[in-house]
């Protein structure tokens, strides 16, 4: 019970104010939203270019302002300062081992970057720019990117000139859905489920049963499949998986700098041939052969011999 008349008034003016907003309805509260309520939310632009305002801005307009409210996170070039995302270059790099994700080599459609610049950025101060700047540093960045000329001007028709070199890679995954059925009686261990990646030793394999044999077969070689043998590993070679995974996965895990991948039977079959001591002798001692160099202990000279013995043991019971 309000008793005080000032609390009262105060009650009855937020009533008045609210008032107007009430709707019936299963609950009484709320209020449809209003044509300009929702204009606020609906900036999105579509990859054909719908949803784009009227305006425009130059290559020569958005340098300036790019230089001004960009450059100091993104670098003068779009190269990324610091560790600030990086926005122009990386042509040629997606299909490499260490792929940069740029507006130019990965982006599809150019109605992202003007959403995105319009949506949130500059970072600190994110849908402060006017439409016609947000055309201008969109035109400059994909200047940046060699996608359009210095002279190039953005706005509603030039944008469907533009043609983002990474759109022809990207397309509509039309695979149907997979239905399984739920397994209820008798079903499969699943210490044995075998996790199959295509590229050995990024999916992490700590969490599997040690002695299951799946993390051996895991590394797997051509003949992994639903009827393939699970290796039964070596005690040495179980206590090498760990010393594997720390030390040595980095260059044998995907045969980086030369190494031969653990689990590639093919790489391993003449090395496995000169016998265990001097695979052994190789790793712990180190040793520059026809591929590359294998450093002493991989680098870590933390490691006892007999830890790096057993991650051979892992290495060779996991590549036969
Ligand atoms: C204070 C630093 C800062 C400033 C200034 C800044 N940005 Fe960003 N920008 C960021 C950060 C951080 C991200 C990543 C945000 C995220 O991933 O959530 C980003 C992301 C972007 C991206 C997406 C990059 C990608 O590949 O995902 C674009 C494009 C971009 N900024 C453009 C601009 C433009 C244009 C300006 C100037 C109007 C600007 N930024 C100003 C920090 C900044
Ligand atoms: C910096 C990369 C790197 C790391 C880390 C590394 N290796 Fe190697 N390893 C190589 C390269 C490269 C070769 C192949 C050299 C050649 O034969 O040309 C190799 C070859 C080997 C061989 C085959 C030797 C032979 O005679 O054919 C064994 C065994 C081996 N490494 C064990 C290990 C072990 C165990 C570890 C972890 C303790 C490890 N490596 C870590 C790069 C590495």
């Amino acid at each position: 019970m309000f008793r005080s008349p000032k609390c009262g008034a105060f009650t009855a003016a937020l009533l008045m104010s609210i008032s107007p907003v009430l709707i019936a309805g299963p609950l009484g509260i709320g209020a449809p939203a209003t044509a300009e309520m929702i204009a606020g939310w609906d900036i999105d632009i579509r990859p054909d270019g719908q949803g784009l305002p009227p305006g425009a801005g130059s290559v020569a307009d958005g340098e300036g302002l790019y230089e001004a409210q960009c450059a100091s996170c993104h670098g003068l070039f779009g190269e990324g300062a610091g560790r600030w995302p990086v926005l122009a270059g990386g042509e040629g790099t997606l299909d490499t081992a260490h792929p940069e994700k740029t507006v130019g080599s990965y982006w599809p459609y150019a109605s992202t970057l003007w959403d995105y610049i319009h949506r949130a950025m500059p970072y600190p101060a994110p849908q402060s720019l006017t439409d016609d700047e947000v055309y201008a540093i969109t035109a400059y960045v994909l200047y940046l990117n060699d996608i359009v000329d210095d002279d190039f001007v953005l706005n509603q028709e030039t944008f469907q000139e533009v043609k983002m070199p990474n759109e022809p890679n990207f397309y509509i995954d039309d695979r149907p859905d997979v239905v399984n059925t739920r397994c209820m009686a008798n079903c499969a261990d699943p210490a044995l489920f075998e996790i199959v990646t295509t590229i050995n030793g990024v999916t992490p394999t700590a969490h599997f049963k040690e002695d299951s044999g799946v993390a051996a077969n895991h590394y797997g070689n051509e003949s992994s499949g639903a009827e393939s043998v699970k290796v039964a590993l070596s005690d040495a070679a179980v206590a090498g998986e760990s010393v594997h995974a720390k030390a040595c996965n980095v260059c044998h895990g995907a045969g980086i700098a030369g190494a031969p991948v653990t689990g590639d039977a093919g790489a391993w079959t003449d090395r496995i041939a000169q016998g265990m001591s001097t695979l052994n002798k190789h790793a712990i001692e180190g040793y520059v052969g026809k591929n590359g160099v294998m450093p002493a202990k991989g680098g870590n000279m933390a490691l006892s011999d007999d830890e790096v013995a057993n991650a051979v043991a892992f290495m060779v019971e996991s590549s036969q």
